[in-house]
């Protein structure tokens, strides 16, 4: 399916829908390229096989489809090349519900959680409202290329206090997908200093062309040390249906988190919520592929556009490009600019590192005209 044929018949027109991200554009005038979600609607299969479950009207106490593992399991066995067992997987109502589980459940009240920023503000958020101790390592950046500094971790490691990392991967705002040595290097210094590593990997499946995400409960060697978050909520844009995995490996750990449901009263599937996951796991890969390729194309044009002017991030995942409106945003923020003069919502750069307010987040999983219409916008900027 090419980008043009994807785009006609997937796109919706959510401009008088109630959707978050609509909504408040309808508010302030402008071009919603705020929050992750998706202006697609979902492959036409999901949606007929979700209408038959309506239409038999049985909506008593039911289980999850009989092989729901098991499509769990080959989708990322065939996408990502990491092999979960049904023994490793739990449920929670979405994936920030998943970190405050996983904090709560696997580590105690003043233990130090490790996160690299920026980041997307809710990592902080539920270290801090857990009463745990966040520690913050700034990620180093060249021409919009953001990695690991790993000196620094090692640093914040050694007083022994920090007792897990939190790690985004593929990372939001900054687009990047792990390689194989960052992960490992990392993992290793996680390893060393017996910090237990949390990875959210919610935006794992929207890959661009030429790269591999590498799922982190891949490296057999420091499974017992990793759990993972795991969703289909961002690949299919299923944020209604809050429905999430916590995988992990670790038998100890495990029982640990089990306990800790039971104890919350959480954690029993809400089955319809699951459907959707289900079968776009069946269903979704050619859909998944056409609009990688479609937010792809969306960036390589936003880039070709304006790298010529701006600092913005090396796409490699994710829908969410990271830009720098650098001279521009001095006295006022890029996201003020942004929503004020080139009539666009984004994401601030300072809700990501108060270090970052010359910044935005822009979201690219819209249609091409729309990224065409945003790049008008701000290229008047550069007139004015
Ligand atoms: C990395 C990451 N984790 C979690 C979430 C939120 O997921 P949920 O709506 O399932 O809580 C988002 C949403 O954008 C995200 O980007």
């Amino acid at each position: 399916m090419n980008n043009q044929t994807f785009t006609q018949k997937y796109y919706i027109d959510r401009s008088k829908a109630d959707s978050v991200k609509w909504q408040r554009a309808r508010k302030t005038k402008s071009l919603p390229m705020w929050i992750a979600d998706m202006d697609f609607k979902d492959d036409e299969r999901v949606i007929e096989a979700l209408k038959e479950f309506i239409d038999k009207g049985d909506f008593g106490y039911g289980n999850l489809p009989q092989d729901y593992y098991k499509v769990f399991i080959d989708y990322h066995l065939q996408r990502n090349h990491v092999e979960y067992k049904s023994e490793w997987i739990r449920f929670t109502k979405g994936a920030v519900d998943a970190m405050y589980q996983v904090i709560y459940a696997l580590t105690n009240e003043d233990d130090g959680i490790l996160i690299t920023t920026p980041l997307y503000p809710p990592f902080k958020a539920t270290i801090k409202e857990s009463g745990r101790k966040l520690y913050e390592s700034k990620m180093i950046h060249q021409d919009g290329y953001f990695t690991f500094d790993y000196k620094d971790i090692e640093r914040k490691f050694k007083n022994g206090k920090v007792k897990m990392m939190m790690l985004c991967s593929p990372h939001n705002p900054l687009g990047r997908v792990y390689k194989q040595g960052e992960l490992q290097e990392l993992f290793e210094l996680c390893l060393k200093y017996d910090v237990l590593v949390c990875a959210d990997e919610v935006h794992g499946d929207i890959i661009m062309p030429d790269q591999q995400f590498i799922p982190a409960l891949s490296f057999k060697k420091y499974r017992k040390n990793i759990v993972s978050i795991v969703a289909a909520s961002k690949t299919f844009s299923l944020a209604v249906f809050s429905h999430c995995h916590v995988i992990i490996p670790n038998q100890k750990l495990m029982k640990k988190f089990i306990s800790y449901q039971r104890h919350m009263h959480t954690g029993s599937v809400n089955v319809f919520n699951a459907l959707p996951t289900y079968y776009n796991y069946l269903y979704g890969n050619e859909w998944l592929d056409a609009l990688n390729n479609v937010v792809f194309e969306n960036y390589e044009y936003f880039r070709k556009e304006l790298s010529p002017y701006f600092e913005m991030t090396v796409l490699e995942g994710t829908y969410l490009l990271f830009l720098n409106l650098g001279d521009l945003a001095k006295e006022k923020t890029a996201y003020e600019i942004m929503l004020n003069e080139c009539s666009i919502l984004t994401n601030a750069g300072e809700s990501f590192d108060p270090a970052y307010a010359g910044w935005v987040r822009i979201n690219l999983a819209t249609s091409l005209d729309n990224v065409k219409k945003a790049v008008r916008n701000i290229k008047k900027l550069l007139k004015d």
